[in-house]
């Protein structure tokens, strides 16, 4: 979703703003814009519809000489995605440029008031009332550019990460956030921003992680300076990055997404390094708490989209053998829920870019209601892992593929651990099973070419079913899902028992159904529901234990994975699940990487 670069230093930025956007193309956008301010103070301004690719190369016949500016990929929120409504957005008198991630709520309202007072309007967007706001407080009030942008914050209600130059406040960038990620990159001399650190990463491994309500004033010769849009200095607290440029390249891949299916045994070494101590589960964010986690009387769970999904699984995960009560929430439904929550509750927020805009909003509610709020957060030092009270990183690096894969399963392993840790006794052979998962893995993924070849048969369906029980209904919502994102084909996940109480009614020969049926309790049961679709001429692909002769002898292919545990069967299985996804789609011709209208950080509501 919108993404955010800006550039202030010796350097010519152009380049510089361009290869940062390149680096947030994995986000999700349909237009991007630059705003450059050049040696004479003059505003450049260049942004087409489409890729990033498109607005370099519109930009070659053009003047974006400069050292100064801000630059956006946008994802449409309000107007469509086109030339007018792409960002940067330029104040009435050609001064200000600015570019914005989120969405201003009240902007009808402001937008009435200024076109009251003479302002026209070019665009649909809220953004473009945010800068003419600033123009018209700037000059109204005779006031400097940080303080008009201060005052006309104080009079947005919504979301912003933004950015601003002004051809009359040379040498200098305003950015400001609310519930929407911004990161300032100290160099030796230049200062960089972005949404995430990626574009950041190649210059500098120092940073800034701006705070809600905070305004940073980045000026070229002069050290950062961090107010509050209440006026107070803000500290400024400067970290070190722990991101390589080779964790954001493709590594030889032809897609990121096939990238992070293959990396998932080191990520799950990584996931799990450290955590498994003598037969014993050990995570600091546990043990730091764990008087919390041994009082709790309830545990809710939100999370969106897959992190939804390895929540379901945590469910069960944590129930089995924490023995405690857990729901689990769309954190998008639970904020607007009026929940009942208690000081004895636990809110664990699952969320791999650590920005989802609901999930946030659920944290914030949780804390405000005085649960204590556990964050399971891939991006280290993101807003969710720095909102949270505790927490555990399931540290599988980047992921850059719209289609969440690596993160999935990251989440999965942390669930599992974090079930086993909050009763501390040895678990001899679950924590065995866990350290056997990176080798499970890659003994899974062999499964590639298989899985290649049965995507030619499956190329061309409209739809597709997912079935599975237990442990492995949530890996058909999954398995559904990561089809649907990346192929465009519809398909439905269903616990399999649920079949027959309505989704029965679609089977016939143009159907497949992925059924999910892994050695485990409920082998027989799901066995009947393979014979309930064949018997009403749908095809099946079932995802067996290694030599499942029961299965085989019914289903149309079979997918055979390693024996694992039961309640680790969900990382598994999601293996050959990823796999067929991937390669529908690239059959497809789709772009896996970057699907239509998908964002991967969704920092808005
Ligand atoms: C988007 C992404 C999904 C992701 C979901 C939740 O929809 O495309 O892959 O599962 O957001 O994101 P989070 O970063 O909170 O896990």
């Amino acid at each position: 979703m919108c993404g955010i670069v800006g550039y202030i230093g010796n350097s010519q930025c152009f380049p510089i703003l361009i290869k940062g956007l390149h680096r947030l193309e994995y986000r999700g956008y349909d237009s991007a814009g630059v705003a450059i301010i050049d040696a004479e103070n003059q505003l450049k301004l260049c942004k087409s519809r489409g890729k990033v690719a498109e607005l370099e190369s519109f930009c070659q016949s053009k003047d974006v000489s400069g050292t100064i500016g801000i630059a956006h990929t946008r994802w449409a929120t309000h107007g469509e995605p086109n030339d007018t409504n792409a960002h940067p957005h330029v104040s009435a008198d050609g001064n200000i440029a600015i570019v914005h991630n989120g969405t201003i709520e009240n902007y009808n309202v402001l937008k009435r008031a200024l076109m009251k007072h003479g302002c026209e309007f070019k665009s649909e967007t809220d953004t473009e009332v945010l800068v003419q706001l600033i123009q018209y407080i700037k000059q109204n009030n005779s006031c400097t550019l940080v303080e008009a942008v201060t005052e006309s914050l104080g009079q947005v209600v919504g979301a912003y990460a933004i950015a601003v130059v002004d051809r009359n406040t040379p040498g200098t960038i305003i950015a400001a956030r609310k519930s929407s990620p911004l990161v300032i990159g100290i160099g030796d001399d230049a200062t960089y921003l972005a949404s995430d650190a990626t574009p950041i990463i190649d210059y500098t491994d120092k940073v800034v992680y701006l705070n809600d309500d905070e305004i940073a004033i980045i000026k070229k010769d002069e050290p950062l300076r961090v107010i509050t849009t209440d006026n107070k200095p803000s500290n400024i607290d400067i970290q070190t990055l722990k991101l390589s440029v080779s964790q954001l390249e493709k590594g030889g891949y032809p897609h990121f997404m096939l990238k992070e299916i293959f990396e998932q045994p080191s990520t799950i070494e990584d996931s799990i390094r450290g955590r498994v101590v003598n037969n014993r589960i050990e995570l600091s964010g546990v043990n730091l708490n764990r008087s919390k986690f041994v009082d709790a009387e309830r545990i809710i769970i939100v999370a969106c989209g897959t992190s939804w999904h390895a929540g379901l699984i945590g469910k069960r995960l944590m129930q089995d053998f924490a023995r405690v009560p857990v729901s689990v929430e769309y954190a998008s439904e639970f904020r607007y829920s009026n929940p009942v929550i208690s000081s004895r509750d636990i809110v664990i927020a699952i969320s791999q870019s650590g920005e989802t805009a609901d999930t946030l909003a659920a944290i914030t509610l949780a804390k405000k209601m005085g649960a204590f709020v556990y964050g399971i957060c891939n991006a280290v030092g993101s807003s969710i892992a720095r909102a949270t009270d505790s927490g555990t990183y399931i540290h599988v690096g980047p992921e850059i593929g719209v289609a969440s894969t690596k993160a999935f399963t990251g989440q999965v392993t942390v669930l599992a651990m974090l079930a086993l840790a909050i009763d501390p006794g040895t678990v001899e052979q679950l924590s065995k099973d866990i350290e056997a998962l990176p080798s499970l893995i890659k003994e899974t993924l062999k499964l590639n070419s298989t899985i290649e070849n049965l995507s030619s048969t499956y190329t061309y369906v409209h739809n597709f079913l997912y079935l599975g029980r237990g442990y492995n209904y949530p890996s058909a919502l999954e398995g559904a899902l990561k089809l649907k994102e990346i192929s465009y084909i519809h398909a439905e996940g269903y616990p399999a028992a649920e079949m027959k109480h309505g989704p029965i009614a679609l089977i016939d020969h143009e159907l497949p159904t992925v059924v999910i049926a892994p050695n485990d309790d409920l082998h027989d049961k799901i066995i009947s529901n393979i014979q309930q679709v064949k018997a009403r001429g749908g095809s099946v692909i079932a995802i067996v234990t290694k030599g499942d002769k029961a299965i085989k002898e019914i289903a149309d292919h079979t997918l055979e994975i390693p024996k694992v545990a039961e309640c680790l069967s969900p990382i598994i299985v999601s293996l050959p699940l990823q796999l067929l996804a991937y390669h529908i789609a690239i059959k497809k011709g789709c772009n896996v990487d970057m699907p239509r209208n998908l964002a991967k950080s969704v920092t808005v509501e």
